[in-house]
């Protein structure tokens, strides 16, 4: 039995397109379709996608190598992997587990986001919501999100779902997956761009996404964006660190996060790209939140031949897209409850996925019976999405980063991302690693503080 040897043999990716292909699966997801372009929207437009990229840049690609670079070394979760690395009693697998609670959090909105595309895949093939009206389509919206029952079964059959999936194990399960449906995701997102951007107020919507008016750039904003690479890149709660423990040791960890980085942006603007001149066009509001993208994309599919067979499709892609990230984070707890505490990993799904019905009903209530529920003025889908972004994740990206620069140093950080072998990747590995140690904790910290309104 795996779980009672010693050293179990581990599942792992098999081939290097196969761990591109996983670690795009987790990057892209609802984020990209969904909370980007709501965020943009809601935070001013492209003043917030200037920040959003080059937090991209400074903070997230480090830090993403630095888990991944870590992972892969001790091939273990994070809590494992981290008391490995550390010097006698220093708590760094606090990071770990502060992932775990950060998953539970983010699985918990995250879920029932999942189940809204579910929903609109039917929709889409009943046909309804097939309107540039927004009467029609904020209705569609509001009439699911505000029925408890639906809002639940949704969720509770995506939950049920995605636990099948995993007991199929790491290889089989995820990278079968995403390997396939990922590019066609690209092509239906490049044929909305060339529709949206046909459309009379195109200008205004690019205007808007590319046009920045740095005025509207707050602490709260900029701490929003950070909060947003993080999510993106599924760093700061050990994703990646769990992730990488997959990666084969001959892998080229620093092309392959930059390769998932620019896909993962490229995704986004696309998304970005088919649907702020909709929004425009049609007279929705960019801020509307949550709801945007649900209320724009059936606008937008209602201008085309064959709009509600390629509406279908979309929903049908978002909703393998959501599955790739949401393996991914399901992934942390799974992990460390079989790794750690030696649950046989089916126990270990199915504890994960009990936990999460009661955590995530909480979500997937919050706009019909607990809509009065609020702590700190927030209900509890928005509650645990801004601790998570806006807390936890930075937090842990903080502590990866010091970790890799101050704990673990240069020379055992540079011997493992360049595959062991001397010299390769020297200059990188020197630029990474002066970031990690220097530039990132403290650019996250002050973000963090201002945004918070700490200082
Ligand atoms: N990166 C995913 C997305 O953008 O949809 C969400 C996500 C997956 C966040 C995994 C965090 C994570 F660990």
């Amino acid at each position: 039995m795996s779980q009672s040897t010693h050293k179990p043999s581990r599942d792992g990716f098999t081939s290097s397109f196969g761990v591109l292909a996983a670690t795009l699966g987790s990057a892209v997801g609802l984020g990209n379709i969904w909370k980007f372009p709501y965020l943009t929207g809601a935070n001013g437009g492209a003043g917030f996608l200037m920040v959003y990229i080059l937090a991209t840049l400074v903070v997230g690609l480090p830090v993403m190598i630095a888990e991944i670079t870590l992972g892969r070394h001790v091939k273990a979760n994070p809590v494992t992997a981290l008391i490995a690395l550390s010097p006698a009693r220093q708590p760094w697998w606090l990071i770990g587990a502060a992932g775990m609670v950060a998953s539970f959090l983010i699985m918990s909105f995250y879920s029932e986001v999942v189940a809204w595309v579910f929903a609109y895949v039917f929709k889409a093939i009943g046909g309804s919501i097939l309107s540039s009206d927004r009467k029609v389509t904020e209705a569609a919206f509001g009439a699911l999100i505000s029925d408890p029952l639906q809002s639940l079964l949704w969720q509770w059959l995506v939950l049920i779902g995605m636990g099948g999936i995993l007991l199929l194990g790491v290889s089989k399960g995820i990278e079968a997956l995403t390997k396939k449906l990922m590019p066609l995701l690209f092509l239906l997102l490049l044929l909305l761009c060339a529709v949206s951007l046909s459309l009379d107020k195109a200008a205004d919507g690019l205007a808007f996404l590319f046009n920045p008016d740095f005025g509207k750039v707050t602490g709260t904003v900029v701490l929003t964006a950070l909060g947003l690479a993080f999510f993106k890149l599924s760093i700061g709660m050990g994703t990646m660190m769990t992730y990488g423990s997959y990666f084969r040791d001959d892998q080229n960890i620093p092309v392959t996060t930059f390769r998932v980085m620019s896909a993962d942006l490229c995704v986004s603007l696309l998304a970005g790209v088919a649907i702020f001149p909709a929004v425009f066009t049609f007279d929705f509001a960019p801020a509307a939140g949550p709801a945007l993208v649900f209320i724009t994309i059936p606008a937008v599919f209602s201008q085309i031949p064959m709009g509600q067979a390629l509406m279908v499709v979309f929903f049908v892609l978002a909703a393998v897209a959501a599955t790739g990230a949401m393996l991914s984070l399901m992934e942390v707890p799974v992990l460390i409850l079989h790794e750690r505490f030696r649950l046989a990993r089916p126990k270990a799904v199915m504890l994960t996925l009990v936990l999460l019905a009661v955590t995530g009903s909480t979500c997937a209530l919050t706009n019909s019976t607990l809509a009065d529920f609020k702590v700190f003025g927030l209900n509890m889908f928005d509650l645990f999405d801004f601790l998570s972004s806006n807390v936890i994740l930075p937090a842990g990206g903080i502590f990866v980063a010091l970790f890799v620069g101050w704990v673990w140093g240069f020379d055992k950080f540079r011997s493992v991302l360049s595959n062991h072998e001397q010299l390769q990747n020297e200059g990188l590995a020197r630029v990474v690693f002066f970031l990690l140690r220097y530039i990132s904790p403290l650019l996250i910290l002050i973000v963090m503080l201002k945004g918070l309104h700490l200082f």
